[in-house]
């Protein structure tokens, strides 16, 4: 979408993964979708590094809204949980420098079955504005399928008109494939700044790796699409939860950095470990995710049925790439893995700089003809940048 917003990908916090459809604010105050957790989650965003990271868009995911819209027909928050109305909490989140994004979607009702947006396209865009909204992660539950291709580029078009900047995060692509129908990913791109690729991510190594190899196997050439302004959406970065060790960690983060896909956490960063803090926060994964190239990489090699791959992401300045290469096995011990330069299209004759990202060791320079080998632990990623001699 040319709306001038997300030139790279979008990085921020989204409630979904983690706290899902939580209304119970009488029990669980702390955690429960309304005001207290966006305050406080934006509160430790800025005291903990993550806004100064580049992490602003602090978004609600379904069940924000009451269960009617109110008598002129607009949405309304639930006015037990957001006491204080939505255009509070932009204000709250805009005085520390955060944006405020907000779900909804596209059927009559959201999946989780609050009010949905079928009917009021252009009052709700309109009604998002007015609140001081910056982005709105649309979504297709409850409706047929034929509205798809009309629906999401009409309210990308309401969005725009309204003069509020908007960023718009459709899951458009995804349920056309769930209902059997090719995306033109094309269309996809014009009306959209994100569009989700796949399924719901969820807190566990298998998801992250159906992920990967989704974007591995890139159906209807999504990444072909994928660029600044309009980008893949490989769905939450589920770090600091409870299901993934660090090197699955590691390889998340490193491989949505790879894909250029955004960076939306979905964790209590409030209680978040050091250790997961500092992987979200690494400087060199984050510069690869933003890079201004806006090019997302590739899987260039696959072998041993998966369990070796080898990604490609070039980067600015010309001729720098980030290399990722990751060891799917869940069993045993490092593996080597040798590959010429040249064989994953660095081909210089100056031959390459190589450094580990990660902990930013210099692997030494290399030929574009001689071998590059390293270790990679099993679940684990090796990522480096190498940059022309
Ligand atoms: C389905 C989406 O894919 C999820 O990301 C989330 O938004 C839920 N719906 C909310 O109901």
């Amino acid at each position: 979408l040319n709306n001038n917003l997300a030139r790279t990908p979008p990085m921020g916090w989204l409630s979904w993964e983690r706290f899902e459809c939580n209304t119970d604010c009488m029990n669980d105050p702390d955690n429960c979708i309304g005001e207290r957790l966006v305050k406080t989650i934006a509160d430790a965003m800025v005291e903990k590094g993550f806004r100064d990271a580049g992490y602003t868009y602090v978004t609600l995911d379904d069940c924000w809204p009451a269960r009617e819209r109110d008598k002129q027909g607009r949405l309304q928050p639930d006015p037990l949980r957001f006491p204080n109305g939505i255009k509070y909490l932009a204000d709250y989140l805009h005085s520390k420098g955060l944006k405020l994004g907000l779900y909804e979607d596209i059927g009559t009702h959201t999946c989780a079955g609050f009010p949905g947006t079928q009917g009021h396209w252009k009052l709700d865009a309109q009604t998002y504005a007015d609140w001081g909204v910056d982005m709105i992660k649309f979504d297709g539950c409850n409706s047929d399928v034929q509205h798809y291709d009309m629906g999401f580029p009409l309210m990308a078009k309401y969005l725009n008109q309204t003069g509020r900047q908007i960023l718009y995060s459709c899951e458009w692509p995804l349920y056309e494939r769930a209902h059997g129908v090719k995306p033109n990913y094309t269309a996809v791109a014009e009306a959209c700044n994100t569009f989700r690729v796949y399924g719901d991510i969820y807190d566990a190594r298998q998801s992250i790796m159906s992920v990967v190899n989704w974007y591995g196997e890139n159906p209807g050439g999504f990444l072909n699409v994928s660029g600044p302004g309009h980008w893949s959406d490989g769905d939450m970065i589920t770090l600091g939860n409870y299901g993934l060790s660090h090197s699955e960690e590691r390889t998340q983060i490193g491989m949505w950095a790879i894909f250029a896909s955004p960076l939306l956490m979905s964790v209590d960063i409030r209680t978040i470990n050091d250790k997961s803090r500092r992987l979200l926060q690494h400087r060199g994964v984050l510069s690869i995710s933003q890079d201004s190239l806006g090019i997302p990489g590739r899987r260039i090699l696959n072998m041993e049925n998966g369990a070796i791959q080898v990604w490609v992401r070039p980067l600015a300045p010309r001729g720098t790439f980030a290399i990722a290469t990751i060891y799917t096995n869940t069993f045993g011990y490092p593996i080597k893995v040798s590959t010429k330069l040249s064989d994953l299209g660095l081909k210089n004759p100056n031959g390459y700089n190589v450094t580990e990202v990660f902990d930013g060791i210099h692997r030494g320079e290399f030929r574009s003809n001689h071998n590059y080998t390293r270790m990679v632990k099993p679940t684990d990623i090796d990522l480096v940048l190498a940059k022309v001699l």
